[in-house]
């Protein structure tokens, strides 16, 4: 038998089921670390707005907009001024088309169509017309004319018609040989009456529904560019004085 190699033999103590006296009992589990939490809180909250940021962009890589657009200022320029309104009138009137560029469906040259109090990408219902109040009409206790420094009177209304909201557009109707201007509905005819926007024939006459909303208009510091300053009424709902 060789003395040099390492026994395994049986002859080895059976392992000890009691600790040993220099070995420290197990030690109580730790309280857990205050700073290790607010860490994985602060892990979690920086992965939390990865995700919401990652949510507000698109399919098409752009970032959404917010879901309430913001409006328009007051005192928006709307694209036009009383000078070329006014010349429009008056090469009506001197060609004799004031009445028959209305009932052909023509856009006259007095008017002028714009978006306000938000743009055209928000939607189609806040478009409006601005009109020189032809001569003939007459002003009732409804309208609100804007006039001008040089006596001119213009209205603006939304466009949107209060029956089921189709555009009033662009064309205007009524019986040119009563001097009768009106913004005409295509859909189901309703007509407003321009001096007021009040209606006077079709569906919204019909139901009794209101006046088509209007626009307060002023001009800018030169006197001559029309803005928008205020939205009196709902589109599509109307307005109640
Ligand atoms: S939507 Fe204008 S008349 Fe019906």
């Amino acid at each position: 038998m060789d003395d040099k190699k390492p026994s395994t033999s049986t002859n080895s103590p059976p392992p000890s089921t009691q600790p040993a006296a220099s070995q420290p009992p197990n030690p109580a589990p730790l309280a857990k670390s205050p700073l290790i939490s607010r860490r994985r809180f602060l892990q979690g909250a920086l992965a939390a707005s990865a995700v919401l940021a990652a949510a507000s962009v698109g399919a098409s890589g752009q970032i959404l907009g917010p879901l309430i657009p913001p409006r328009l200022p007051s005192q928006t320029l709307i694209g036009t001024d009383t000078t070329t309104l006014e010349s429009g009138y008056d090469g009506a009137v001197a060609a004799g088309t004031l009445y028959t560029d209305l009932l052909s469906g023509k856009v006259p040259s007095w008017t002028h169509f714009f978006y306000w109090p938000f743009d055209s990408t928000v939607s189609p219902y806040y478009k409006n017309v601005v009109c020189r109040l032809p001569d003939p009409v007459q002003l009732t206790s409804m309208s609100n004319a804007f006039t001008a420094p040089d006596g001119t009177k213009f209205v603006a209304y939304n466009v949107t018609c209060v029956h089921l909201r189709c555009l009033v557009n662009p064309g205007y109707a009524g019986p040119a040989e009563a001097g009768e201007f009106r913004l005409q509905c295509p859909c189901h005819g309703s007509q407003y009456r321009i001096s007021d926007g009040v209606p006077v024939a079709g569906p919204a006459f019909d139901l009794g529904l209101l006046p088509l909303p209007q626009i307060t208009l002023g001009v800018d510091s030169t006197g001559k560019q029309l803005v928008a300053i205020a939205i009196n009424g709902e589109p599509g709902v109307g307005r109640t004085q």
